[in-house]
């Protein structure tokens, strides 16, 4: 080329493997990945779960392999979900210490505790027969503060079973100043919260509701769940609300189709921002590939690297082990 500027070619840059991977801004790591793994009381053989396409909801026993194989490939953490054999209207499995989570994770304490983070998620549409995230009035509606009462029992009941990390999910507002409390009142002042701050009201859940026999028998959460109509200014409000009120890592969820608040919140709060892969994303990849119509890896690969590129320093993905044993370590 000709002409007073320097020959500026970007495409220099892209010459080559090597070259790329030297200068990538985005890597993907098995220790930054969280593995959601499901646990049912009363099963005999792990049941799959057919919208989620190689997730199952597991038997104590396949629970604690699948953790021991996750750790083997090296991801970072373990979030678990339990789905009780009965529920009621105040999720009464939900801090019973005989609970199917309390067991599971107590399980998992012995099986990898000191060679992972066992997270634990905390809600009560697990264990509600209504399928809502908290305990209700007697008009129907979800009741805020009696719900916080119930999620401090179920917190201290999570930590006494061996949870490092405890992740509230019903989106109650002040849910993480009561956890806090509550553990701190139980002494559990080393327990850690992942708040799932800017959790929105999606679509993107249904095979979750499958795989954690959750879904409302009555209405819907966008009551309390995020509306994706707002901006990203209120999830920002939601995340530094719940880093005042103690939360040690903060979420943003569904994660592909919200990248602006992503990194909206990364650039808000100083804490870690864990974004979480759900369950209508790993769906979608999983049935067009299926069909042949997509490259799942590839897909795979990309859509993670778009997390991590939006701000998200942890990514909870159903993906976590197999991607983990790809990478290496
Ligand atoms: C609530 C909870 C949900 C998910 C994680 N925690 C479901 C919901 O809010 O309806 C969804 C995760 C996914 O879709 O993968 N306990």
């Amino acid at each position: 080329m000709t002409g007073a500027f320097p020959d500026v070619r970007p495409r220099r840059l892209r010459r080559g493997a090597p070259l790329r991977r030297l200068v990538a801004r985005v890597r993907l790591h098995p220790a930054d990945l969280i593995q959601p793994l499901f646990v049912k009381e009363g099963l005999t053989e792990p049941a799959p779960v057919p919208s989620l396409p190689g997730v199952v909801q597991h038997t104590r026993d396949s629970l604690r392999k699948a953790a021991a194989e996750a750790v083997a490939a090296g991801v970072g953490g373990l979030i678990l979900f339990g789905v009780p054999a009965v529920k009621d209207a105040r999720g009464s499995g939900a801090d019973d210490p005989a609970g199917i989570v309390q067991l599971a994770l107590a399980d998992l304490v012995g099986e990898v505790g000191t060679d992972t983070v066992l997270i634990s998620d905390l809600c009560l549409d697990e264990y509600t027969d209504h399928g809502h995230c908290g305990v209700l009035t007697a008009a129907g509606e979800v009741d805020n503060d009696a719900t916080l009462r119930r999620y401090a029992s179920v917190a201290a009941a999570q930590a006494g079973a061996g949870a490092h990390v405890v992740a509230p999910s019903g989106m109650m507002d002040g849910q993480v100043g009561a956890i806090r409390s509550a553990l701190d009142g139980a002494g559990f002042g080393e327990v850690a919260i992942l708040a799932y701050s800017a959790k929105y009201a999606s679509g993107y859940y249904g095979p979750f509701r499958d795989a954690a026999e959750c879904a409302p028998q009555f209405g819907d959460r966008a009551s309390y769940q995020q509306d994706p109509a707002r901006s990203a200014a209120e999830a920002v409000q939601e995340a530094t609300l719940d880093v005042a009120e103690g939360a040690d890592v903060v979420m943003v969820k569904p994660a592909g189709p919200y990248l602006d608040i992503v990194r909206a919140v990364a650039d808000a709060v100083p804490v870690p921002v864990a974004a979480y892969q759900v369950s209508g994303e790993y769906a979608m990849v999983e049935a067009a590939a299926e069909r042949g119509w997509i490259d799942r890896e590839r897909i795979i690969v990309e859509s993670l690297l778009g997390i991590r590129r939006a701000g998200a320093s942890t990514i909870l993905t159903y993906w976590a082990t197999e991607v983990a044993a790809k990478l290496g370590r």
